[in-house]
């Protein structure tokens, strides 16, 4: 039998893609994956650290972890990502047990701590630099299924005021277009149809070795043959240009999908926040690119309750999201992050009036997103199929090219294709439809 590995991933995409990378490094030693920790050998969680809560997570999870290893002695724990770069001191203080510590872009240090942890019972660990050059060439084990993970850049240089990733993930750098190319080409003849390039601000990718800049990489790989959807994330609004945009309508494979992090609807919040653009600035861009790209679909992260805002800079925030209607926006209430810029900010927000402010934005959001979808009842949209739906397995489930969720009847072995589907029904969560049998 060989020995099992088990993996909890926390957070964003880059955890996702690391995980798989964690994977394929695990399994080039031999070991085999399961959903049980109760059996596995080798335990990794791999952490967020963006706000409080995910944070709270980890000690709890790594608390139920040492019980496991109490009884199990063998057992190998490791924190990776976010929270092991940040917040390492306090893993060996609170979790003395835990055997690897590794920051997200030490996972080049993986494979040879496993090998020491697995061979020798008592051994610690920690690799935290958040400025190594991430090995990309180690083996990745990918999710199975019809879109891929490929990173662009690692690390962020913005420094907005509220947010850790810059302390987490490091300097930002480029990988070269060549090597990002290879690797889209691999995972197409692998069989993955859709193609998402991360990084955490993609728009300031530049290629390390000619200069060129993130638009001229879209239509590189979307020109690569196989591939059939394009998708990347996240864009700042500070440096999503018209030329990005007109990349994007150029280039066939790229999905009609923008996910632009508003953060806040007044300006003064925006400057204290750090985010380098107005309101008024963000809402042109906004209506440049539903101008440029047609059927665009606008997604969002805000949040509520940075330290000063006030009732009225908060309705500007409600103003912004009944303006724009987006399609969907992840909204979160602002949490305090140790060494960031807003920690050291006066005048919090007390959490009853962050938790209100975020119920009525909710409560907005919801009814846009839905009337957004049900004022598209009848629309024809094309699906990439990723397989029969969970909750009424007689349906096929996947995504359009604007990211939203279809659940639809339609002929066999569907899973794997692009099917053209009518929305009969949107929903806040997506679209209930049938194959268009006119397609
Ligand atoms: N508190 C709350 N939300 C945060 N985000 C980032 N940092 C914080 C924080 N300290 C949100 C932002 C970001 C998303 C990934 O998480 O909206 O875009
Ligand atoms: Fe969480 Fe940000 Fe790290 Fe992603 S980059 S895991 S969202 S802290």
């Amino acid at each position: 039998m060989p020995e099992l590995y088990y993996i909890d991933t926390m957070g964003c995409q880059m955890n996702e893609r690391d995980s798989e990378t964690i994977a394929g490094v695990l399994q080039s030693l031999g070991l085999r994956p399961t959903d049980d920790p109760q059996v596995a050998r080798v335990a990794i969680l791999n952490t967020c650290a963006v706000r409080e809560k995910p944070e709270h997570k980890v000690f709890s999870k790594l608390g139920d972890w040492a019980k496991l290893k109490r009884a199990r002695p063998e057992l190998v724990i490791g924190v990776c990502g976010c929270v092991a770069q940040v917040m390492a001191d306090e893993i060996r203080a609170r979790a003395p047990y835990v055997d690897l510590i590794l920051g997200p872009r030490n996972l080049s240090a993986l494979r040879a701590g496993v090998e020491r942890a697995l061979s020798d019972d008592r051994c610690a660990i920690c690799v935290t630099d958040p400025d190594e050059l991430p090995d990309d060439h180690q083996p990745a084990a990918r999710t199975p299924g019809v879109s891929a993970f490929v990173n662009v850049t690692y690390g962020c240089d913005n420094f907005c005021a509220y947010c850790v990733v810059p302390y987490a993930r490091g300097r930002e750098v480029s990988r070269p277009a060549g090597d990002i190319l290879a690797e889209v080409q691999e995972v197409v003849a692998e069989g993955y149809r859709e193609v998402t390039l991360l990084g955490q601000n993609v728009n300031s990718y530049r290629d390390p070795h000619s200069g060129a800049g993130f638009p001229d990489l879209l239509r590189a790989v979307g020109a690569v043959e196989g591939l059939w959807r394009l998708r990347f994330t996240t864009s700042h609004p500070k440096d999503c240009s018209e030329s990005l945009l007109r990349a994007m309508a150029g280039t066939p494979a790229a999905c009609e999908h923008l996910h632009l992090p508003i953060q806040a609807g007044a300006d003064e919040v925006l400057a204290r926040m750090g985010r380098g653009y107005t309101y008024a600035h963000y809402k042109s861009l906004v209506d440049l690119a539903r101008e440029i790209v047609p059927g665009l679909a606008v997604t969002t992260d805000v949040m509520v309750g940075f330290p000063g805002e006030t009732e009225e800079q908060f309705e500007r925030t409600l103003a912004a999201f009944a303006e724009i209607r987006f399609d969907q926006a992840f909204m979160f209430k602002y949490s305090d992050r140790p060494g960031t810029a807003a920690e050291a900010m006066p005048e919090k927000v007390p959490e009853p009036v962050k938790q209100s402010r975020l119920q009525r934005l909710v409560a907005l959001q919801n009814e846009i997103g839905r009337a957004v979808n049900a004022a598209q009842e009848g629309q024809v949209f094309e699906v990439l199929v990723e397989g029969r739906d969970g909750k009424s397995p007689e349906k096929w489930r996947g995504r359009t090219r604007g990211n939203k969720l279809m659940v639809f009847s339609g002929g066999q072995d569907r899973a794997g294709k692009l099917v053209a589907v009518r929305a009969v029904r949107g929903f806040l969560w997506g679209y209930l439809g049938e194959e268009d049998a006119m397609a």
